[in-house]
């Protein structure tokens, strides 16, 4: 047996973990209480073809016209294919999918889908169903130590050592990864054959107040996306990138880091997700004047793919004065309780979503870029892996198709987890305890700094977000992402100094600026507009659709 450490516990993380369960010693480390998760936020549902009027060829289609001519047809067709099964076993496990008047699961709409593919549970309370479902198993597992689990404990660091010849190709029979062309950090000169050049023994951990190492022979990362970046998202206040950012500085492969999707429908002000089933459903988006503007821009109107719908509510605001735009439900019917969440949210807010039009904008949702992965989640670092949104394994391209999220966790964690129970199957030590590292986390804060960058690049959180949220957003140009580097320097990325209590948001702040250089690195690079990136200054899309811009390598730039 191995020792496998899991960081996260969203259904990647979880689908890996209870997967690998008494076949390898599991620890499972979360930075909040186990299945706080953007998993747990998720509305609308799952999308999967379990019906027989519906086909894996379509969804395999809708997904790669929704990506936009950058998703990896092997991986979209792994997903699609392998997703069934998945969500069979979600339901095995005790998630109850919704059922329509004769007892067959019912099935949702979303945008860019040819067909009603969207399982959902609670009417609009999915992710909440799979959760409690896998924490449940996980707790069970727990219970018969058969998982460790570490809760409140945060990722600072990826551990690694240099291969030795034997292991620099990767495991007997696999490939490693190398990405696509444009990888931020590539593997190996160009023409020479890809090589492991480091292997990850480990990962440093906040926990307690104190600094710990804990040794592992494989690492996988399940830490999801970055939203806290933006200064409105739709994300939990957890969504810092920890584990992208400990993986950059690590030196693992990233790519498709200009691409992150904003939802078009967050209750304005407030980020709380309003999701695409109800305009599934039938809901209409109106402008300040009350004019259905989406049939003027697309013909699938309300239902055209994400990244559409978001850069047209976008654009309506900017004519309008910044006014939001309207979603209006009104002749949906039986509503709210198709969706009872939403409208307990809604009233929350002071809102009927049956009787009021709802003010709605843009909100940052999903990182469609990440670190490289092959179809098994194994990345360009020997002993790393990485699953669900902190990985690109290709499957979004340039926007992800609605609700393919949950099923990527779901499909990409399981062959994670199927890799390493066949890869790793002995150990030469005893199961290691996590160590009290010699210094506070004052002192690791000190260290990190050193290691991060000066504090001359000190930004604080709310800068760095309105920032992103000008240049990095729905629109970008040329100079504004050049304001970005400017402002977060030229170097390695900073950290704030940091006393203990704030230790964490520092850390968070430091991890989130470092991303934000690789985004405007990369969509700096991507002189065109396509998918969710939006150049102004390059407005259409161009030559670029099949291939990635030219590496950057920001960890090589020394501060
Ligand atoms: C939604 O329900 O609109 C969000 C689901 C997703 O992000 O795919």
């Amino acid at each position: 047996m191995s020792h496998v450490l899991i960081i996260g516990s969203g259904i990647a993380g979880l689908t890996t973990a209870l997967r690998l369960a008494g076949r390898h010693e599991v620890t499972v480390v979360t930075k909040d209480g186990v299945g706080e998760s953007n998993t747990a936020m998720a509305q609308g549902g799952i999308a999967g073809v379990l019906a027989a009027d519906d086909t894996v060829e379509a969804h395999v289609a809708d997904t790669l016209v929704a990506g936009t001519g950058l998703g990896d047809e092997a991986a979209v067709r792994v997903l699609c294919t392998e997703g069934p099964d998945r969500i069979l076993e979600l339901a095995a496990a005790g998630v109850d999918f919704d059922r329509d008047r004769t007892g067959e699961w019912s099935r949702g709409l979303e945008g860019a889908h040819s067909i009603p593919r969207i399982l959902h549970a609670g009417g609009d309370a999915t992710g909440k169903a799979i959760i409690e479902a896998l924490t449940n198993a996980l707790r069970a597992a727990v219970a018969a130590g058969r998982v460790r689990l570490l809760e409140h404990t945060m990722l600072l660091d990826l551990v690694t050592a240099p291969t030795g010849p034997s292991e620099a190709t990767g495991p007997a029979g696999s490939a490693v990864p190398t990405g696509p062309a444009g990888s931020v950090v590539p593997t190996g000169p160009a023409g020479s054959p890809a090589r492991h050049t480091s292997r990850c023994t480990g990962v440093s951990l906040l926990r307690n107040g104190v600094h710990e190492f804990l040794a592992a022979d494989a690492v996988i990362l399940a830490t999801g996306g970055a939203g806290q970046l933006y200064a409105h998202t739709t994300n939990p206040e957890g969504a810092t990138g920890d584990g992208l950012a400990a993986a950059i500085r690590a030196g693992a492969a990233v790519s498709d880091m200009e691409f992150y999707q904003f939802h078009p429908t967050a209750l304005a002000g407030s980020g709380f997700l309003i999701s695409e089933a109800v305009r599934g459903a039938g809901a209409l988006l109106l402008d300040a004047n009350g004019h259905r503007f989406m049939p003027d821009i697309d013909r699938r109107g309300e239902l055209a793919p994400r990244d559409v719908v978001a850069l047209a509510i976008h654009r309506r605001m900017a004519e309008q004065n910044g006014l939001p735009c309207y979603l209006d439900a009104r002749s949906v019917p039986e509503v709210v309780t198709h969706f009872p969440s939403i409208a307990r949210g809604l009233a929350a807010h002071g809102f009927d979503l049956a009787a009021d039009l709802i003010p709605v904008t843009p909100a940052a949702h999903y990182f469609m870029g990440g670190i490289n992965t092959d179809l098994d989640g194994r990345t360009n670092i020997a002993g790393l892996f990485a699953v669900g949104e902190v990985a690109c394994s290709g499957v979004h391209g340039a926007n992800r198709l609605a609700s393919n999220s949950l099923l990527e966790g779901a499909v990409f964690g399981a062959r994670a987890a199927e890799a390493i129970a066949t890869e790793f199957e002995t150990r030469t030590g005893p199961i290691p305890e996590p160590s009290r590292a010699s210094h506070s986390a004052t002192a690791a804060s000190l260290s990190l700094s050193t290691k991060l960058g000066s504090s001359s690049n000190r930004i604080s959180r709310e800068e760095l977000q309105e920032l992103a949220w000008t240049h990095l957003g729905v629109e970008r140009e040329g100079h504004g992402l050049r304001t970005v580097l400017d402002r977060l320097g030229e170097g390695r990325p900073l950290v704030t100094d940091v006393e203990p209590a704030e230790f964490r948001e520092g850390f968070e702040t430091a991890n989130l600026a470092h991303i934000a250089r690789y985004i405007a690195a990369q969509a700096l690079a991507r002189q065109e507009s396509r998918g969710a990136h939006t150049r102004t200054d390059f407005p259409t899309s161009g030559a670029l659709s099949t291939r990635r811009p030219e590496s950057v390598d920001l960890m090589s730039t020394s501060s």
